[in-house]
């Protein structure tokens, strides 16, 4: 089967709807206290300069009318003088909006540094590649780190403390919902925290250019009341499920087989181990592929398996030129993965 054609079944199989642009992705909808913050300190720049605005259309009307009026009372030493006194005043009330804005920047900026000390943080670390989010989260039981990746399932009212690295350049970690940007550095680790206070489905995007597909560079953040979390992580620290059909059996041989899947990804269970793409031990639990790209259904997935390139070009994903009994295999073997 050719590329194209397994990409116009993938088509055809796909729903009318692309589920990846589902979530939220909105600094005017804070779900967090971070998030919050920021939000009120846009509020408190964006009416301050929107009365600004209207004030000095206001001031250069009645210029425009006043300045037509040349023998009025305000011509002359007496015109000018009283033209001084407003410029002062002007400058003045701008110098103290700057201070204020300092002000108001430097005491957002302190209260979103500080994480809350009460309670025991989620602890996850993210690390950047291109173009997609390597998510683990650490426990000090080491047999209760799990990793996944572009999706990041956080507990409601819980604080999450999030390190984060990159492996090649530098990306921007950032859901509007929830917090600000934060980079992912090479070679150095930034720290930043975030609290859902709402449960719901929040995107989130690499906010700093790294390169040709940095704007499919997606993620989202599925916050979840602490209970349904807490079954979601132990359901992603199990083994991957083994086949329980000879279909799915076939499929797994062709995923530890000849196209090389186990260079790049890891199934937890299997002899799969590679690190170079995202851990697949549970990806037929997540919402999309390809980080937040695409939706993760058995259409969309075939034509990612077999042109990468043609969906995200760029991406370090290799085309797969796999027969239609093994593609079909594989695929099957893929969605037992929960
Ligand atoms: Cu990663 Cu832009």
């Amino acid at each position: 089967m050719t590329h194209r054609r397994s990409l116009a079944l993938a088509a055809a199989a796909a729903p009318a709807t692309l589920a990846a642009c589902e979530g939220r992705q909105s600094v005017l909808d804070p779900a967090g206290p971070q998030a919050l913050r920021l939000f009120n300190l846009g509020n408190v720049l964006y009416v301050t300069a929107a009365v600004v605005f209207v004030v000095v259309l206001a001031a250069l009307a009645l210029a425009l009318m006043h300045g037509r009026r040349r023998d009025g009372p305000d011509t002359g030493q007496a015109g000018e003088r009283k033209a001084r006194r407003a410029v002062a005043w002007a400058v003045g009330v701008t110098l103290a909006i700057l201070l204020g804005f300092l002000v108001v920047s430097y005491l957002t900026d302190r209260a979103y540094a500080i994480a809350p000390a009460a309670g025991r943080p989620l602890r996850i670390s993210v690390v950047g590649h291109q173009w997609w989010w390597e998510v683990q989260y650490t426990d000090s039981v080491s047999s209760r780190s799990l990793g996944t990746a572009n999706e990041i399932h956080v507990p409601v009212g819980r604080t999450v403390v999030l390190k984060m690295t990159s492996r090649d350049v530098i990306h921007s970690f950032w859901v509007p919902n929830l917090a600000g940007k934060k980079d992912l550095v090479p070679g150095y680790t930034t720290t930043t925290w975030l609290r859902a206070d709402r449960a719901g489905v929040y995107r989130g995007q690499c906010a700093e250019f790294c390169g040709y597909q940095h704007a499919l560079m997606g993620l989202l953040v599925i916050a979840e009341p602490p209970a349904q979390f807490a079954r979601w992580y132990e359901a992603q620290l199990a083994d991957a499920m083994p086949p329980a059909d000879t279909v799915a059996s076939t499929g797994k041989n062709v995923f530890l087989g000849a196209h090389g899947c186990v260079l790049c990804h890891t199934v937890r269970g299997t002899g799969a181990g590679g690190t170079v793409g995202p851990d697949l031990t549970h990806v037929a639990s997540r919402h999309t592929l390809a980080a937040a790209t695409i939706p993760n259904t058995r259409g969309w997935l075939g034509g990612w398996v077999m042109d990468p390139q043609g969906i995200k070009p760029g991406a370090k994903m290799p085309p797969n030129d796999m027969r239609p009994d093994e593609l079909q295999a594989l695929l099957t073997y893929l969605q037992t993965l929960r």
